[in-house]
């Protein structure tokens, strides 16, 4: 285990600037309603605090208890998340909310192990929940994390390696203060987001900065070292928006793949780019009039290991298509019932206003 800089000089700088300097303000940070600090911590993960600050404060609006959270249709939370993206984290929630109201009496566990068990929480949200809500003496080990602590000690493992995802969660919990794992978790999160950023880090501004390996060799860019790569594919999703008098045709999509259980216009999906002309080979909308289908709009959505490319278009009917299920069609007023992924949500909310924005039920 690296040794320099020591350990205490880390903790308590660390715990100084938290208390001194560390100005950024959450609406979670000081909670103490294990609920509330829960449903932060889904919120953020995968996504940055200032995007995931509105959604916390629509929820705990919404729902202030976790029983409220538990009653609550599936299809109202939904709409609730569209715009976060990554909706298992959302089926999660849920799944936990209801396994709490029923397992658990509504009253939140309050032990790490307990915790760890719910659906959707892993050991950096474990960690962070139990530190925050019970002071319990678990480090969080998340990217800010690995970067604070591999410039600093100058680490060369990397961080997702086997071996490095140990040696890191050791040396956190070596740092970790008795009875202050709620400070420094919150801490180390806070320099890792605000001053040591992995690229316009503010070394002037870091307490750790005199015993920083990364800052005394001028090396920060080099850390946290990693050995992986993630391999993006990139998939082609051709829309047409079949609209018809007030209603549009929407499908929900399948178990199985990405966005499930959320809704869509009529999809056509291809192995590449592909114009209007290699598209209407497909073998029903060769039957469609093409002198009413106009592109609307194109987006490229990057999630973790896809890139999605959307073209969209709009189909302008007289009389209903034969080939679309009749049970898709939704008047365009109960549009925004429907949760959307945001790609699509984006061009929705474009094309018709606002009445697919999401509202507060
Ligand atoms: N990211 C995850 N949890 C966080 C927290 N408690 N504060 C700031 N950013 C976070």
């Amino acid at each position: 285990m690296p040794d320099f800089p020591d350990k205490a000089f880390f903790t308590q700088s660390l715990l100084h600037w938290h208390s001194t300097e560390n100005s950024r303000e959450l609406p979670w940070k000081n909670e103490t309603d294990p609920y509330k600090i829960w449903l932060s911590e889904i919120i953020l993960q995968q996504t940055r605090a200032e995007q995931g600050l509105p959604y916390y404060l629509k929820f705990t609006e919404a729902y202030p208890t976790i029983t409220d959270l538990a009653a609550a249709e599936d299809e109202v939370v939904f709409k609730l998340w569209q715009g976060l993206g990554y909706y298992n984290r959302c089926r999660n929630m849920l799944a936990t909310a209801r396994i709490v109201a029923n397992d658990y009496n509504g009253v939140f566990p309050n032990t790490y192990e307990q915790i760890l068990a719910l659906k959707g929480i892993g050991p950096y949200t474990a960690a962070a929940i139990a530190s925050f809500a019970f002071k319990l003496p678990h480090a969080v080990v998340d990217g800010n994390v690995y970067r604070v602590l591999s410039r600093c000690f100058g680490i060369e493992v990397s961080s997702d390696s086997t071996e490095g995802k140990v040696l890191f969660l050791e040396l956190a919990n070596e740092l970790l203060p008795k009875g202050q794992s709620n400070l420094f978790n919150q801490a180390i999160m806070d320099l890792g987001a605000t001053v040591c950023t992995p690229a316009a880090f503010k070394c002037l501004e870091c307490p750790l900065a005199s015993k920083c390996t990364a800052n005394s060799l001028r090396r920060q860019s080099d850390f946290p070292v990693r050995s992986k790569k993630v391999v993006v594919k990139t998939r082609y999703f051709n829309y047409f928006l079949f609209r018809c008098g007030n209603d549009v045709w929407l499908q929900k999509r399948a178990e199985g793949d990405i966005w499930h259980n959320l809704f869509e216009p009529y999809l056509v999906e291809t192995n590449e780019v592909a114009n209007l002309t290699a598209l209407l080979k497909n073998e029903h909308l060769s039957a469609i009039d093409t002198t009413k289908t106009t592109l609307a709009g194109k987006s490229s959505q990057r999630l973790t290991h896809r890139v999605i490319e959307a073209v969209f278009y709009t189909v302008d009917c007289a009389t209903k298509p034969t080939f679309l299920p009749t049970d898709g069609w939704v008047n365009v007023k109960d549009i925004h019932k429907y949760a959307f992924p945001k790609t699509v949500a984006d061009f929705m909310e474009r094309i018709m206003g606002n009445a697919s924005a999401p509202t507060l039920f």
